[in-house]
């Protein structure tokens, strides 16, 4: 799987960001962060973001590395296929592949001096404690990869977002890359979703790079209770400020941080 590292202003386009939504000491996770900018960007804002992806486990000093080698590699297949996208956002394949080189070197700056700010973590399951986020960003795995993964992942993936946000989940695009068209099974997952307290909209955006990938999917997670989950942390708590290890969710000096499971 193309392990990607767009910007921390294409994350801004494609989900809709606001200046709410970045505003100093926000809590928000970039789930799969891949190689992308969005968290050194968000830090240098004062924004208190952390990126999970399964690569952190076996990549941190080479991800950036290799993500550059392989935008190098993929500039030649895109001025091939240049007709197959649209261009407003980028311009041409090679600002294209200047953008995402410097966001991959900065990716890579930053995992170096922030190292806690990049948590190995695969889905379904994440080592995050429930409301850890106020917002959830997921792009370009889910639906986008709808061809490789199935309608069980997707849900218990979905939930498990739902799981740890306190506000929205967002995630971008809701269309399957290789076919070019929506997930099938979008509207059946909402439905489910919506029968366990989590309604959904879905939102045209500014951002569009492959013809018709420029829909948002918002989930509602405010109202949602997650059950508990047997050893997750904070597993039994069962709305936001709720009392976990002895101290509020929504306190200043919170213990529901993703650090309890990386750094017991
Ligand atoms: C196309 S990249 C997107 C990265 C980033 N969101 C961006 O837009 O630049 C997809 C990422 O999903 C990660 N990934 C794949 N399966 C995963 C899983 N089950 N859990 C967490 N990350 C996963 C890959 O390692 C890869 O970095």
């Amino acid at each position: 799987m193309l392990v990607s590292a767009r910007s921390f202003d294409e994350y801004r386009a494609m989900f809709a960001l606001t200046d709410g939504d970045l505003a100093p000491g926000r809590r928000i996770l970039d789930c799969p962060g891949g190689a992308a900018a969005f968290t050194a960007e968000a830090g240098r804002r004062g924004i208190d973001a952390v990126a999970v992806d399964r690569e952190y486990a076996h990549h941190r000093e080479d991800l950036g590395v290799l993500v550059e080698r392989e935008t190098r590699h993929k500039r030649d297949q895109l001025v091939r296929e240049a007709s197959d996208f649209v261009w407003t956002w980028y311009g041409d394949p090679d600002r294209l592949t200047r953008q995402w080189i410097a966001n991959a070197r900065d990716f890579q700056a930053d995992i170096a001096a922030r190292p806690d700010r990049y948590v190995a973590g695969s889905l379904p399951e994440l080592p995050f404690a429930d409301y850890s986020f106020d917002l959830v960003l997921s792009s370009h795995l889910l639906f986008s990869y709808g061809n490789r993964l199935d309608g069980d992942f997707h849900l218990a993936a979905l939930l498990e977002l739902a799981r740890i946000a306190r506000r929205e989940v967002r995630l971008f695009p809701v269309m399957v890359y290789d076919t070019g068209v929506r997930y099938g099974e979008l509207d059946g997952l909402r439905h489910h979703l919506d029968a366990l307290g989590i309604p959904s909209h879905v939102e045209r955006v500014e951002y569009e790079f492959q013809p018709g990938d420029n829909e948002l999917l918002v989930l509602s997670c405010a109202d949602y209770r997650p059950l508990a989950r047997a050893g997750a942390p904070g597993a039994g708590a069962s709305m936001p400020g709720a009392s976990v290890a002895g101290a509020s969710v929504s306190g200043a000096a919170d213990p529901v941080r993703w650090r309890h499971r990386e750094n017991p």
